[in-house]
């Protein structure tokens, strides 16, 4: 695992070049998107980079996670958060993005459905991450399998609350349930690129990679992984020896 401690801006910047170098190689390159804060000065820096000409016009993507229940319009769905800060503002072919479906009758088959719909595009490329401040990547809540896949997941009372801000601070609004790939589909993606910035996430990235791999601190199962790259500013990186 690399980390990489530099200034936010940086951090987007690495970030982004990491994308674009893969797109430059593999312009039919498949990409993992989280939602979040954590992505959304890469987003722009594609943004930016799309302006200048990095096209992901033959690129796919997959999202890491969704709410469940939320409307189909409701500004904070996954689904619509992306399309707003990232798919929109690039060439992404029509329906090349796609997310788990909170929405679904029969949400365990639309979890099947979303591992098959991954393994069926070859798998992730690069996929990017943020963490939650209980160590969670996607909504792998502690506890959650090391061996999970794509599946329902219940927020914990500190990630809603972490979250209550995107839904008017209020704790209540923010969504009980989720659909989210599993610790062992991000495990899967070739190359894990993760941001960490402010001083609330000290102790899930001192977890991360100093800590023992645990089911408690889901984001330890990275440090089994062959090429995570991890992107901290020094907030984030304050408890790390
Ligand atoms: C979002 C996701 C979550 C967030 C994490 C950190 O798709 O998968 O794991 O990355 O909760 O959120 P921020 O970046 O808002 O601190």
């Amino acid at each position: 695992m690399e980390v990489v401690i530099a200034p936010a801006e940086e951090l987007a910047r690495l970030a982004a070049g990491a994308v674009e170098g893969l797109l430059r190689a593999k312009p039919d390159a498949v990409l993992g998107l989280a939602t979040g804060s954590s992505p959304l000065a890469v987003y722009d820096e594609l943004a930016r980079r799309h302006k200048e000409g990095l096209s992901f016009a033959r690129a796919r993507a997959f999202m890491l996670d969704e709410y469940v229940g939320l409307p189909a319009d409701h500004p904070e769905r996954y689904r619509n958060v992306i399309e707003k800060e990232i798919a929109s503002r690039v060439d992404f072919p029509p329906d090349a993005v796609q997310g788990p479906d909170g929405l679904a009758a029969d949400l365990p088959a639309a979890c099947a459905a979303y591992e098959e719909a991954i393994a069926g595009a070859g798998g992730v490329d690069l996929q990017i991450l943020g963490i939650g401040t209980d160590g969670h990547i996607a909504f792998n809540e502690p506890g959650s399998s090391l061996a999970s896949r794509t599946r329902i997941k219940t927020l914990t009372r500190q990630t809603r609350e972490d979250n209550a801000r995107f839904f008017g601070g209020s704790v209540e609004d923010v969504p009980r349930h989720c659909l989210t790939q599993g610790l062992a589909t991000i495990m899967e993606a070739r190359h894990l690129v993760l941001l960490a910035t402010g001083r609330a996430k000290a102790e899930a990235v001192h977890q991360l990679v100093e800590g023992p791999v645990s089911a408690m601190w889901p984001a330890t199962i990275m440090q089994l992984h062959p090429h995570a790259t991890v992107l901290v500013d020094d907030a984030a990186a304050s408890r790390l020896q």
